[in-house]
């Protein structure tokens, strides 16, 4: 168990510990614990979601930017929101080095978005769902965001069918990722809090399920490395 996982009230004060404690190491941790695959699987996301010139795009829980700055050079117009303000602070650092095209980025609740009903045309949510403390209400205020036929795209740790890989899988992020957290962060919690939140996440199958039952059609699962990864999306 991760003291950064609690049920409850609590829930969501301790993801902004964790996301204070992770933000200065969280893009090297992120190449170094995927081998760089993460790159692959944001590009990826990115695709899925139909980015281009002239659509606007929401990307929830934005962390450090890398999608909303892969949306951005895809042509969306983009904005980034995240309740982590160290996390937004290395996405600012990034956008400003970029200068225009580059996203806007903001502290938000994913919970309680400040965005006008039907104002996206996409939204992107990468490795954010896992983390809410009310999936079903964080689900809800994408659906209302989004336009009619809009699209969104959710990357996030899925669960593997082969039972085999799944074992693999999750010895992985039991006996080494937290050792990640070890080494950067002094706090080998920091990453084993991945394997705590995954095991109470309803993972791929459960969020199309979800996102069938709040309206979105053509639901898709996209499984990457097996589905150790994978990619939900919709449309609203
Ligand atoms: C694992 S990071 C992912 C960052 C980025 N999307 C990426 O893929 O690199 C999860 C992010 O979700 C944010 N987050 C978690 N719960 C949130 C909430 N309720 N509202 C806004 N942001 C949230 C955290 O602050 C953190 O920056």
């Amino acid at each position: 168990m991760s003291k950064f996982y609690v049920e409850g009230e609590r829930r969501a004060d301790k993801v902004v510990d964790l996301f204070a404690a992770v933000a200065p190491r969280y893009d090297l941790i992120n190449d170094l614990q995927s081998l760089g695959l993460h790159r692959l699987w944001k590009r990826r996301l990115v695709a899925l979601s139909g980015a281009a010139p002239g659509k606007r795009a929401l990307d929830v829980c934005c962390g450090t930017g890398d999608v909303a700055f892969a949306l951005a050079r895809a042509g969306a117009s983009v904005t980034g929101l995240d309740f982590s303000e160290p996390m937004l602070a290395v996405a600012k650092r990034r956008a400003t080095a970029l200068g225009p095209g580059a996203p806007g980025f903001g502290v938000a609740d994913a919970l309680a978005l400040p965005v006008p009903d039907a104002s996206f045309d996409i939204v992107t949510v990468a490795y954010g769902l896992r983390n809410l403390a009310d999936l079903d209400r964080g689900l809800a205020e994408i659906a209302r965001v989004l336009k009619p036929g809009g699209t969104l795209a959710a990357l996030e740790f899925g669960l593997p069918e082969w039972a085999p890989w799944r074992a693999a899988y999750r010895l992985y992020l039991r006996r080494f990722v937290p050792a990640f957290g070890r080494l950067f962060c002094g706090d080998a919690d920091t990453h084993s809090y991945i394997l705590a939140s995954l095991d109470r996440y309803p993972a791929q199958r459960g969020v199309d399920q979800r996102l069938k039952g709040i309206g979105f059609r053509e639901t898709r699962i996209h499984d990457l490395l097996g589905g150790a990864m994978s990619i939900n999306v919709g449309i609203r």
